[in-house]
C-alpha cells in the first residue's frame, strides 16, 4: 500500500475513536521522568491535539525523582516508612520547591506557541488552583508521617466548570488542609481520587517503564490486576499503578491505561488505534465474557449450528468440541451463549488458530466479536504464541480490518492438516501480535 493510502486508511480508522472521545473526561498523570525526558515535547503536541479534539483533560504531574534529587543536592536524607516518603518539617520547603519546579516546567512546556509543529498556532488554556484538600496520613506503626498526606476532598464541581470552558486543568501533588497546612500527596493516588471524583471516562498513567519491560497483556480485568499484585516479581511501581487502577474501575471509571512513554506518540496509538499501545484495564469486556466449560457445549452448538448448516463455519463433531472446549471463550447473556471464539494454540508451530467465531444475530455490530478477538489475542500471548491464523470463506474483510493479512505461502500446521479441507477454498489470513 502506498504511503498516501496508509494515511487515508489510518485517518479513517481513527475516526470512530475521535468521535467516541469527544467531550469525554480524561485524567492523565505524567511522571516527572517523562516530563524531563527528550520525548516530552512530542507528548505536549499530543496533549494540545487532544484538547483541540474536544477531550476534557485534567493533567497531574509526578515529582518523586525531582524531590529525591533536590533533597540530595541540599544534603537532606529521604526517609521512608512502608515505601511512603516521610515529609518532615525540615524537608517540606524543599519538597514544595521541587514540586513547584516540575509544575512550572510543565506549565511552560504546555504554554509554548508550538511553532513549527503540527499544532502550530494553537494555545492551551491552563487552569490550576486549590482543588485538592489534604489531611495528614497520621502516625503509622508509631511513625509520624508529618506532612505526608492523603486526599480529603476534591473540588470536582469547580474542576468540571473549567473543563466545560475547554480549559486544561493542571494539578500538583500538594494538598492544603482547612487549617492552612501543606501536604505532600502521592500523585498516583491523587490521580485515582480525581478520576473517581469526576467519574472520568479514562484514567491514564504515563510513566517511564510503566510496564517494567514486562510482557503484559494489552487488556487486563481487575481480577488480572489482583493476580499480578500477588506475584512477587511485580515491581512496586507497577503494583501501585495496578492498585489505583483497580480502585478507579471499582469506582465507575470506565478504563485505566498504563502507557510507557518509550515510543513517540504512544498516547495517540493507545487512544486512536484498535490495537492500542499500552495496557488497558477495564471490566467492560468481561461482563458475561468468560472461558467456556464443558457445560457450555449445548449453548455453543445452538449458536453455531445454523452457521455450520449454511457452510459459513466448518462443522464440528461433539467429540471434537469436547476436546477443544478449553480453547473457547464465550459471552453469556441471560443464560444464553450469544458469542464464542476458539483460539487453538499449536505450541510446536508457535501459532494459534482463530476458529468458530460467531455472534448471535441479535447482538451483532456491538463490538462483541472485536472483544472476543482481543481476549483471544491476550490468551495466545499468555501461552507464548505471537502469531494467529484463521481460515475463512466469507469473513476475510472483518479479519483484515482487525489486523490480519492474507498469506498464500503459510503452511497449515501439521496437527491441523488432517481436518483441513482445501476444497472449501478458504482464505488463509495471518496476524502477528505486538509484544512490547
Ligand atoms: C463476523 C461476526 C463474527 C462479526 O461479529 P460482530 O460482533 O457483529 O462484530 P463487531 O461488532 O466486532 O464488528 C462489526 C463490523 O463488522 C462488519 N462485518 C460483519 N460481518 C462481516 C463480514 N463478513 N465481512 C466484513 N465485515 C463484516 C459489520 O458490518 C460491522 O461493521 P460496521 O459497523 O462498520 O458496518 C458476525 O457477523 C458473525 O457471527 N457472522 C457469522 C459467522 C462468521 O462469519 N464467523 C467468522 C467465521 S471465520
Amino acid at each position: 500500500m502506498s504511503n498516501t493510502q496508509d494515511h487515508v486508511r489510518w485517518f479513517r480508522d481513527a475516526a470512530p475513536y475521535i468521535k467516541a472521545h469527544r467531550k469525554k473526561t480524561f485524567v492523565v498523570m505524567i511522571s516527572d521522568e517523562v516530563i524531563y525526558s527528550e520525548r516530552f515535547i512530542g507528548l505536549v503536541h499530543d496533549i494540545a491535539l487532544l484538547n483541540h479534539l474536544g477531550i476534557k483533560l485534567v493533567i497531574l504531574h509526578g515529582s518523586r525523582s525531582s524531590i529525591d534529587s533536590h533533597l540530595a543536592s541540599n544534603n537532606l536524607e529521604a526517609h521512608y516508612h512502608q515505601n511512603i516518603r516521610i515529609t518532615d518539617i525540615e524537608s517540606l520547603p524543599y519538597v514544595v520547591q521541587a514540586i513547584n519546579a516540575v509544575k512550572t516546567h510543565l506549565e511552560s512546556q504546555l504554554s509554548t506557541g508550538l511553532p513549527n509543529t503540527p499544532m502550530s498556532g494553537s494555545e492551551i488554556a491552563l487552569a490550576s488552583g486549590n482543588f485538592v484538600t489534604g489531611m495528614p496520613l497520621g502516625v503509622i506503626d508509631g511513625v509520624d508521617m508529618q506532612h505526608s498526606g492523603k486526599v480529603r476532598y476534591i473540588r470536582h464541581e469547580a474542576i468540571k466548570e473549567l473543563l466545560d470552558l475547554n480549559h486544561v486543568v493542571l494539578l500538583s501533588n500538594l494538598g492544603y488542609s482547612r487549617t492552612g497546612e501543606v501536604f505532600n500527596l502521592p500523585t498516583e493516588e491523587l490521580a485515582g481520587e480525581v478520576a473517581r471524583a469526576l467519574r472520568a471516562d479514562k484514567l491514564i498513567y504515563i510513566h517511564e517503564g510503566a510496564r517494567n519491560g514486562e510482557k503484559q497483556a494489552s487488556t487486563l480485568s481487575t481480577a488480572d490486576c489482583e493476580a499480578l499484585l500477588q506475584q512477587p516479581d511485580t515491581s512496586d511501581d507497577l503494583k501501585s499503578l495496578l492498585h489505583q487502577a483497580k480502585l478507579a474501575i471499582q469506582a465507575q471509571v470506565k478504563r485505566v491505561h498504563l502507557i510507557d512513554q518509550q515510543v513517540d506518540g504512544g498516547l495517540l496509538l493507545e487512544l486512536f488505534t484498535r490495537d492500542g499501545y499500552g495496557t488497558m484495564i477495564t471490566n467492560l469486556f468481561y461482563e458475561g465474557n468468560r472461558p467456556a466449560s464443558i457445560e457450555d457445549i449445548g449453548g455453543i452448538v445452538s449458536l453455531i449450528e445454523p452457521l455450520e448448516n449454511s457452510g459459513v463455519l466448518v462443522a464440528r463433531s461433539r467429540e471434537q468440541m469436547e476436546l477443544q472446549i478449553r480453547h473457547f471463550q464465550v459471552i453469556e447473556k441471560d443464560g444464553m451463549i450469544i458469542a464464542c471464539i476458539a483460539c487453538i494454540p499449536d505450541e510446536e508451530a508457535k501459532v494459534a488458530e482463530i476458529a468458530c467465531l460467531a455472534v448471535h444475530q441479535g447482538y451483532q455490530r456491538t463490538g462483541l466479536a472485536s472483544q472476543l478477538l482481543q481476549i483471544a489475542e491476550d490468551r495466545a500471548l499468555k501461552q507464548g504464541v505471537n502469531r494467529l491464523y484463521t481460515l475463512t470463506t466469507r469473513t476475510s474483510h472483518w479479519f483484515i480490518e482487525h489486523g490480519f493479512n492474507e498469506d498464500r505461502n503459510f503452511e497449515i500446521p501439521a496437527a491441523k492438516r488432517g481436518s483441513y479441507n482445501p476444497k472449501r477454498g478458504s482464505k488463509i489470513l495471518l496476524k502477528s501480535l505486538n509484544v512490547l
